[in-house]
């Protein structure tokens, strides 16, 4: 071999481990990285699960977690719907279930097996109540209500609400009337507070007038008309703005702090006087808390009443856009939007603005807050009454 053969050798053989050296780097780079992505991973496998996690996981099973043992087990309601047969034989059902199988086959058996304890006798099962048409269960009260003489009986009226059974009443003329007949056990304070305040409303003209009242319940005239919840509205007017104006300025000055949100079955149509009418006054607030909130809201406590009132009929406000524009749209209309509208647009938003009680309505800054936290995903341009 020559020397330039030899050096050419020595040249590629230098090229040849410089490569290697480059692979073996690159190598090493690689290993790095795999090595921290491992770490990573032994780290999260270390990681205790959280409580809600444990949970998950258990419900994944079928099982429920144990906060005591910190495992999962299985749920005990379930264990003790589970029929004994269905259940693995633990040591005493075996036993027990041995002894009876020696008995039965030979009598004769060295050990009297003990005697089966007699099984407690099911409990008889409650009667069913007699249930009105939608699965409630239907009371008749009339009992306690002896409605004076002249008066009839003609059926009930709506659905029994939470606290009272109104039924329909006739006259000699066949003039109809509402009853509102308490439970035998409301006070007797309750009652006479929640028919001073019927009668208060009524004479305000926003509400029926009370004709007759008893001990345990009263007569008023009848709304011949829907509840808001049936009621088929199209177009919401300022003749419907009026109208609702009127019952919140009646109930502020009755100093009526309205407490039943469920205006759905409160608010009613009447179609023979063709107007909005508030019923049921009993779930108000008493003077003292609507002091203190007035404090806090820095406003006199004449204002704290409008206030009330008017939170109680933004709520029919917000009804009645559901009905008119739809759930999914509601977030474009003022109230549900949270925005004043244009004055045009008829609104208790702009009776609230201009008592400079606004923002101290709650539905409104809600909804205003929740248009403002969207920001820009906020479609405006599908906004009604801008
Ligand atoms: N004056 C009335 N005229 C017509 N229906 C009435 C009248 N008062 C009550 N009702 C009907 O009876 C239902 C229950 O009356 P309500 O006074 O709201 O009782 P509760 O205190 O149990 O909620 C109402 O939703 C309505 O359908
Ligand atoms: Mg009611």
């Amino acid at each position: 071999m020559d020397c330039t053969t030899l050096q050419n050798n020595i040249l590629k053989k230098q090229q040849s481990i410089k490569e290697k050296q480059k692979q073996l780097a690159q190598h090493e780079l690689e290993l790095k990285k795999t090595e921290s992505i491992y770490k990573a991973c032994m780290k999260k496998l270390k990681k205790k699960p959280t409580i809600a996690e444990m949970r998950a996981e258990c419900k994944k099973q079928g099982l429920v977690y144990d906060s005591k043992t910190k495992k999962c087990r299985e749920s005990l309601r379930r264990k003790k719907k589970a029929k004994p047969v269905a259940k693995p034989a633990t040591k005493s059902v075996a036993k027990s279930a041995a002894k009876s199988a020696t008995k039965s086959a030979t009598k004769s058996a060295a050990k009297p097996a003990p005697k089966p304890k007699p099984k407690p006798k099911p409990k008889p099962k409650p009667k069913p109540k007699p249930k009105g048409k939608k699965g409630k269960k239907q009371l008749d009260r009339r009992p306690l209500c002896p409605i004076p003489d002249g008066f009839k009986w003609d059926g009930r009226l709506g659905q029994t609400g939470k606290d009272g059974e109104t039924w329909k009443v006739l006259d000699e003329k066949g003039k109809k009337y509402a009853c509102k007949i308490f439970s035998a056990n409301k006070s007797e304070k309750l009652i006479k507070k929640e028919i001073n305040d019927q009668r208060k409303m009524g004479d305000s003209g926003v509400s029926p007038h009370v004709v007759w009242e008893g001990n345990k319940c009263f007569l008023m005239e009848m709304v011949n008309g829907p509840i808001l919840r049936n009621v088929n509205i199209k177009k919401y007017t300022e003749k419907d703005v009026k109208e609702l104006t009127e019952i919140a300025f009646a109930l502020a000055k009755a100093q009526i702090a309205y407490a039943d949100g469920n205006v759905k079955m409160n608010v009613m149509y009447d179609l023979d006087k063709n107007r909005w009418m508030l019923i049921d006054f009993g779930m108000i607030y008493p003077h003292s808390k609507m002091t203190k909130i007035a404090k806090k809201n820095k406003i006199t406590i004449e204002k704290q009443y409008l206030l009330n009132a008017f939170n109680i009929l933004m709520n029919v406000e917000i009804l009645i856009m559901n009905k008119i524009y739809g759930a999914q749209n509601l977030n474009y209309t003022p109230i549900g939007g949270g925005f004043v509208p244009k004055k045009s647009f008829p609104s208790l938003i702009h009776k609230l603005n201009e008592l400079g009680l606004l923002e101290l309505n709650s539905m409104f800054s809600i909804y205003k807050k929740n248009r403002e936290r969207k920001g820009k995903y906020y479609d405006s341009s599908k906004m009604i009454g801008m």
